[in-house]
């Protein structure tokens, strides 16, 4: 199966229509690998699959050229839902050239057995003239591996952007204007979320040099490619890259019997007492950590609450509070709230985890004991209607 972008330029991937779970992110929609294949005077295959879908990926070429024919493998990032199928491929394309960066070659040879692999390391800026087209290789290091590159075709204005502008979902439709722009933004935006996130300097620096460039169409290894809308999702990751928070306060919580969650619903309250502010509430256990950190990824403020747990926060409040620890979003203040029966812990292990984020607390972390009483919940709407001061402050 593929699908062409340009006479000469076809997507050769594979489609995965089960996949769930990518490493933790929630892949609702599923996901596909893309791969690319170029037949001007010389062969070149843009990027491999995952270690399972090797065989479509090779019957895909297949259809196209001789599997001999390929003169070039362009490997743009080692991460092995693209370069685990690499150790197959190679050894069915007994003529080709493995084109990486240096870091690249590393990191395969830390995956795969590459002994005997032929390898063109290239430079930030080196060309590759194929023929009709000229491949040029642009380092894009941390965005968001080490080793990772895009390649641009100038003649065609067509940029393989590996998993930068890349989302999560699985289709039969390969162009961006084949499916609602809604759906595909939403898409790209958990995307970047969960994947992206913490390197939005790098992303800048990316950006910078994507402006220099004529773009008519962008070719990610996931997902659906760009060519109508280009300037909607290069405007979108230029907005996420600048980490900027919104008026905006999530609530996260984690209960046993309800008590923290009267609670958190008392913070809402307090939080929509104040006008201009966007809240959104999460029960931790009903919504998945992707989900969890799309809602906290343009938020200014957050309160994080959590039922004691043999003197802690329940287990996923922490899973939580860890996975964000990672993702490094630009909120600023927090409040710490939760239940307890006869050891406290989950509201003070809450706090300190605000001051490693560097968050500040608008007011000390409320606790009620067994149930919250009239005096416990005032000070929920109090803390709500600060936390929005808070977010209403740019
Ligand atoms: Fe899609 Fe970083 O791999």
């Amino acid at each position: 199966m593929h699908t062409q972008l340009f006479p000469g330029i076809d997507w050769v991937g594979f489609v995965d229509w089960n996949i769930r779970d990518f490493h933790s992110y929630n892949t609702e929609r599923g996901a596909t690998y893309n791969s690319y294949l170029i037949r001007d005077e010389k062969t070149v295959l843009i990027d491999a699959v995952k270690k399972v879908a090797a065989d479509t990926l090779l019957a895909n070429v297949r259809e196209l050229t001789d599997l001999e024919k390929v003169d070039y493998i362009v490997c743009n990032h080692a991460e092995q839902d693209h370069a685990g199928a690499m150790g197959q491929v190679v050894a069915m394309m007994p003529n080709a050239e493995v084109v990486c960066t240096a870091k690249c070659k590393e990191i395969l040879s830390g995956y795969t057995d590459t002994t005997g692999w032929k390898f063109k390391i290239v430079a930030n800026g080196e060309t590759l003239s194929i023929g009709e087209n000229t491949l040029t290789f642009i380092h894009t290091p941390m965005v968001h591996w080490p080793d990772s590159m895009f390649t641009y075709v100038a003649e065609k204005k067509l940029l393989f952007s590996m998993d930068g502008f890349g989302q999560h979902v699985a289709s039969s439709q390969r162009f961006d204007d084949e499916m609602p722009l809604d759906v595909l933004m939403e898409e790209a935006k958990i995307y970047y979320a969960n994947i992206v996130y913490p390197y939005g300097a790098q992303v800048a620096r990316v950006l910078e040099a994507a402006a220099g460039l004529e773009i008519a169409m962008i070719a990610p290894s996931h997902g659906l490619i760009w060519r109508k809308n280009i300037p909607t999702i290069l405007e979108a990751y230029k907005r996420w890259s600048a980490k900027k928070s919104e008026n905006k306060v999530v609530i996260f919580y984690d209960t046993m019997w309800e008590s923290t969650e009267i609670m958190a619903k008392a913070i809402y309250e307090g939080v929509m007492s104040v006008p201009g502010v966007v809240c959104e509430m999460h029960h931790v256990r009903k919504s998945t950590l992707t989900e969890l950190s799309t809602s906290a990824m343009d938020a200014r403020c957050c309160a994080m609450g959590s039922a004691t747990l043999n003197t802690l926060p329940t287990p996923t409040a922490a899973a939580v509070m860890t996975y964000m620890q990672g993702l490094r979003f630009p909120i600023r203040y927090g409040l710490s709230f939760g239940s307890f029966g006869w050891g406290k812990g989950a509201v003070e292990e809450i706090s300190a985890w605000f001051e490693k984020m560097q968050w500040t607390e608008v007011a000390p972390g409320v606790k009620a004991k067994w149930r919250p009483n009239a005096e416990v919940l005032q000070k929920c709407r109090e803390a709500g209607k600060l936390l929005a001061e808070k977010a209403l402050e740019d």
